[in-house]
């Protein structure tokens, strides 16, 4: 029999993890929900995620009727605190999920420690995260699953897309069983709208450009006119009927293509962080070490600036490519956050990084004149 795009990209990307099974899915979120699902997490179950995510992270858990439990996060990798981790544990913890923020990796030999004495399995969120390693091993294969994203600001794109990973054949056998049964197929329509935003992209989406085509694209996706990262009605916790999507065959295609150039990707991502730490340091910018355990391979630079609302508002004039992530503990800031039990206080530190971070471009469209323009911008905002 032969294999088609989707499970060729589901093969490509299993090999380059080094694991044994991938699930390609519509979305990251839908890989987490395909996870967990396969986890058996349910109603009155508890999952412990940093209160430093997107609100799409927080969506699969509270489908599924779980609670999700935040934590604050370490000031310097905005991954979870670990010394917090073992008090958020309960009897109804089902799930510890270790997001790998912006790429650093968490201190998975602590996370992994804290789990086995409490019996619990790990997610890794490596949507943030392609080709990070810790302690010389690669972000995702340290859990019992990891998922991954490819929407337009990761680490390579699909337009959309996401993929769940695992090395335990038994969980591998549960999430085939659910998409054998239950997911849905990409419509025609989307699968067009799709295929010609990727070509828009690749034509004409440049750091110059990003700011005025993110806002093109937010408004077009309002109209319903473009196929959307997120759309409103994800931000209520309540699941689409369609939800549960597999990847379409273009997407498939688009990331076959990007897994072979993908240690291309991850080098060039490496030299733009380098060259961010040396034009801070340069410039007299306190650039906060990262532990020697970590070899991270940033989706985008994190920066502490003094007036972030100044610097969102003032980097498209200066065709400066200026990312918010997080706006706040469950980005975007329109979030409700009490639909999500997230409560003002509850992470401080991850709400005064809301406050404070802006990140810079690291993809290949991103080169030193990027870098320095970026520095240039950031450092006449000022340091928090
Ligand atoms: C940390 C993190 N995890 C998961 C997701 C969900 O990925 P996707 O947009 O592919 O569903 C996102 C955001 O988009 C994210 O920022």
């Amino acid at each position: 029999m032969s294999v088609g795009s989707i499970g060729r990209f589901e093969r490509s990307f299993a090999d380059w993890l080094g694991v044994d099974h991938a699930f390609a899915f519509w979305k990251g979120r839908v890989a987490m929900y395909a996870i967990l699902k396969a986890l058996d997490v349910g109603d009155g179950d508890e999952v412990i995620l940093p209160g430093y995510t997107c609100v799409m992270d927080v969506n699969p858990i509270k489908y599924l009727g779980a609670k999700p439990v935040y934590v604050d996060i370490d000031p310097i990798t905005y991954n979870l605190d670990v010394s917090l981790l073992e008090e958020t544990i309960t009897p109804q913890t089902k799930v510890i999920v270790a997001q790998h923020t912006y790429g650093y990796p968490c201190e998975m030999d602590a996370i992994m420690a804290i789990a086995a004495r409490h019996d619990l399995p790990v997610v890794e969120d490596c949507c943030l995260a392609l080709g990070s390693k810790y302690k010389g091993k690669t972000c995702g294969t340290f859990g019992a699953a990891a998922y991954w994203s490819f929407q337009w600001n990761k680490p390579f794109t699909t337009g959309i897309g996401g993929m769940a990973t695992t090395h335990d054949p038994a969980l591998a056998e549960k999430i085939r069983s659910h998409c054998h049964k239950e997911l849905h197929r990409p419509g025609r329509k989307a699968a067009v709208m799709l295929s010609i935003q990727r070509m828009i992209y690749r034509l004409f989406i440049y750091p110059r450009t990003t700011a005025l085509a993110t806002s093109l694209f937010r408004w077009l996706t309002r109209k319903g006119l473009v196929v959307g990262s997120s759309s409103t009605c994800e931000l209520v916790p309540e699941m689409a009927e369609d939800f549960f999507k597999g990847m379409g065959r273009g997407q498939a295609r688009a990331g076959l293509r990007h897994v072979r150039k993908i240690e291309a990707n991850l080098h060039h991502r490496r030299e733009m962080a380098r060259t961010y730490d040396r034009l801070l340091h340069e410039a007299d910018w306190n650039v906060p070490p990262i532990p020697q355990s970590m070899e991270p391979v940033l989706v985008r630079y994190p920066v502490r600036v003094a007036d972030k609302q100044r610097a969102v508002h003032e980097a498209p004039g200066a065709k400066v490519e200026i990312g918010t992530w997080f706006e706040c503990p469950l980005h975007p800031i329109e979030t409700p956050m009490h639909l999500y039990g997230y409560q003002d206080g509850m992470c401080p530190l991850a709400e005064k990084a809301c406050r404070e971070v802006v990140n810079l471009p690291t993809h290949p469209r991103a080169n030193g004149k990027t870098a320095r323009r970026s520095v240039a911008f950031i450092t006449d905002i000022g340091k928090a």
